[in-house]
């Protein structure tokens, strides 16, 4: 028996004044995407803005429903409608941002497990790292270099 130790290495960002100018107009598109949440239920408002590699940045956000399960995360629906629109399109780079009507979030949201293992198909398909920032209300920014260090021991289509 041996013991396995996965490393997933993180930068952080105390502020948003220390990522490059590219990356703080993208935490912005991704607060302003956050700001025009539907979230009436939860009171949690995520926004993603994804930069692609013909150089646009397509936004979305979190979209609730009253029937629960309805809703969708705003990472998918950034990504899901950058890949409807340019459909073979590299993703770059990912930038999330979350608040609550109900108390300060001042860490960063990370993104779910459903989202990773979207994130985690089109980092496989496109084989080029996605990097995702991710922060809260206020607090540090943190950066993943790729999905895998947000997924470790993925499960992709190569083990079809
Ligand atoms: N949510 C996201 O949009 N992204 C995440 O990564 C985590 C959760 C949304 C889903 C739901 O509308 C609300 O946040 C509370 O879970």
């Amino acid at each position: 028996m041996e013991s396995i130790n996965v490393n997933s290495i993180f930068t952080s960002f105390q502020s948003p004044d220390q990522l490059s100018t590219e990356d703080q107009k993208l935490l912005n598109k991704a607060i302003d995407a956050r700001d025009r949440a539907y979230a009436p239920y939860s009171g949690f408002s995520v926004g993603a803005a994804v930069l692609l590699d013909n150089g646009t940045i397509i936004t979305g956000n979190n979209q609730e429903n009253a029937a629960y399960p309805s809703g969708m995360c705003a990472e998918r629906v950034a990504v899901w409608s950058a890949l409807s629109l340019f459909p073979g399109v590299k993703l770059k780079k990912v930038f999330i941002s979350a608040r609550s009507e109900n108390k300060l979030v001042d860490r960063p949201v990370s993104p779910c497990g459903s989202c990773r293992q979207t994130l985690a198909e089109y980092e496989t398909k496109q084989n080029q790292p996605i990097e995702v920032f991710f922060t809260g209300e206020t607090g540090v920014i943190l950066k993943a270099g790729s999905i895998r260090d947000l997924l470790p021991f993925m499960f992709d289509n190569t083990l079809l």
